[in-house]
């Protein structure tokens, strides 16, 4: 894959996607499986590790620790031998990069009993406080000083206790289940996330020895178990439910018919739910397989962005992207971000009509979209912008594809395999290294 980071999209919209179309890994189980490889010393390797920028970023910050790493994307396994974690330290210049690198700071503090991590800053999509990570470790013994941009966490030891979180979220769950992992007795942790991902990452956790218990509901508890309990683990990651739901919303925003391969249906229901009341139709052929088509104008609907299992927020962009030319107006409430609606101007440019006011967006459904220029904002919004070329009439070009590598792999060559007319194309003739040009992309 090219890292140029002035690269774009030329497509040109209206073929109808039809054939079939394999989905990768998670990238938001892969990037903290990989941060828990490092709780085992010795060689742990994670299988259906999507080719993505985020998950180099994910070993850099590993292999600064002083772990070995090796990731073959033929394959699409990364190993990691953490033997020996030599440095505390997660530098800015990597978290600054991606966010979820964040996920470090528990599996250090298990490891290591200390780490320094940079404090994320906003992003573009919201504020993203990491105060709830914080107070879960505080809880669990940890002692806690923010100084220049870093957090500093210090323990003695870790203490198992109950932790309640104001709201569920996901990365704090992932960072306190890590933390836990070898502290002395039960953690319990209240209003947990339960997210597949937070799932993966009990069973990887589980396969190497640990004691997670209730993932996947609101009460997740962790029995602490020792370091020489752990041991490395071969496993693989479970299939990404958002690239899945890209692709359905692609074929059906293009009015196409497709087979979507590995992909548990069970972890987009309420998204399913939201398609077929549009008029969509999905047949499981397959435990791990759907047939997604639609034809016709779509049904409009309405939704609020929730927590698992209600509709995703990562996927929001794109069911806005069906809505608008749906019959209808539909109402979107995104109840998780305080920004994620920055696909907006560029699909007005294209034509549609939405108006918005604070999280709400009002979504009057046109006769169609037409070709422009366009510009993803950030990792979804880039997606939903490509699927609007997808659908509109004329040629369209999206540009700063940076933001989509990191969370799509080889996106326009399974668009491409589907009949999609879309290419990619050097905006600049001299490409940047691998990290260069991401200082905005922090999601
Ligand atoms: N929040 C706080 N304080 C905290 C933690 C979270 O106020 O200490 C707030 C955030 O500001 C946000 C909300 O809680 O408004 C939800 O945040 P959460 O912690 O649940 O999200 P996250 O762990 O930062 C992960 C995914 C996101 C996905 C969200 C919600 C990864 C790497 N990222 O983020 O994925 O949107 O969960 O499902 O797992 C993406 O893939 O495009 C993406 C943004």
């Amino acid at each position: 894959m090219d890292k140029n980071t002035d690269e774009k999209y030329i497509i040109t919209g209206g073929n109808p996607l039809k054939g079939e179309v394999l989905i990768g890994g998670a990238k938001n189980a892969v990037l903290k499986l990989m941060a828990a490889s490092i709780l085992a010393k010795g060689e742990t390797v994670i299988h259906n590790a999507p080719d993505l920028t985020d998950v180099e970023i994910m070993l850099s910050v590993i292999e600064q620790l002083g772990a070995k790493t090796h990731y073959d994307k033929e394959k699409q396994t990364v190993s990691i031998n953490a033997t020996d974690i030599t440095e505390v330290t997660a530098r800015y210049d990597l978290v600054s990069k991606m966010r979820a690198s964040f996920i470090i700071l528990g599996a250090l503090v298990s490891r290591c009993k200390e780490a320094v991590v940079a404090l994320p800053g906003g992003c573009a999509i919201g504020e993203r406080r990491v105060d709830f990570h914080i107070k879960g470790l505080e809880a669990l013994g940890a002692k806690i000083k923010i100084e220049n941009g870093y957090v500093h966490a210090k323990a003695s030891k870790l203490v198992g206790t109950d932790i309640y979180l104001d709201i569920p979220s996901v990365g704090a769950t992932e960072n306190i289940m890590l933390a836990s992992i070898l502290a002395e007795g039960s953690t319990k942790i209240q209003n947990a996330a339960r997210e597949p991902e937070i799932i993966d990452l009990a069973n990887f956790l589980n396969t190497m020895g640990a004691d997670v218990q209730g993932a996947g509901t609101s009460d997740i508890v962790i029995n602490g178990v020792k370091q020489d309990d752990l041991h490395p683990i071969e496993y693989t990651t479970i299939p990404d439910r958002i690239e899945a739901g890209t692709f359905m919303s692609a074929v059906v925003a293009t009015r196409g018919d497709a087979i979507i391969r590995n992909i548990y249906p069970a972890h987009l229901t309420f998204f399913n739910n939201k398609l077929l009341k549009m008029g969509a139709n999905i047949k499981l052929v397959e435990p791990t397989a759907i047939e997604v088509s639609a034809k016709g104008r779509l049904n409009t609907v309405n939704f609020v962005t929730q927590p698992y299992p209600g509709f995703p927020t990562d996927l929001q962009s794109m069911a806005m992207v069906l809505l608008s030319t749906a019959n209808g107006v539909g109402i979107i409430t995104e109840s998780l971000y305080e920004n994620r609606f920055m696909q907006v101007p560029d699909l007005r440019r294209m034509g549609a009509d939405i108006h918005q006011d604070r999280n709400h967006a009002i979504v009057k459904g046109v006769k169609k979209l037409t070709g422009a220029t366009v510009a993803s904002s950030d990792l979804r919004a880039g997606a939903s912008l490509v699927i609007a070329a997808l659908m509109a009439e004329g040629t369209s070009e999206v540009e700063n594809l940076y933001h989509i590598d990191r969370g799509y792999e080889r996106f326009e060559n399974k668009i491409k395999l589907l009949g999609g007319q879309i290419e990619r194309v050097s905006t600049h003739s001299d490409d940047t290294n691998l990290l260069g040009g991401l200082n905005e992309a922090r999601l």
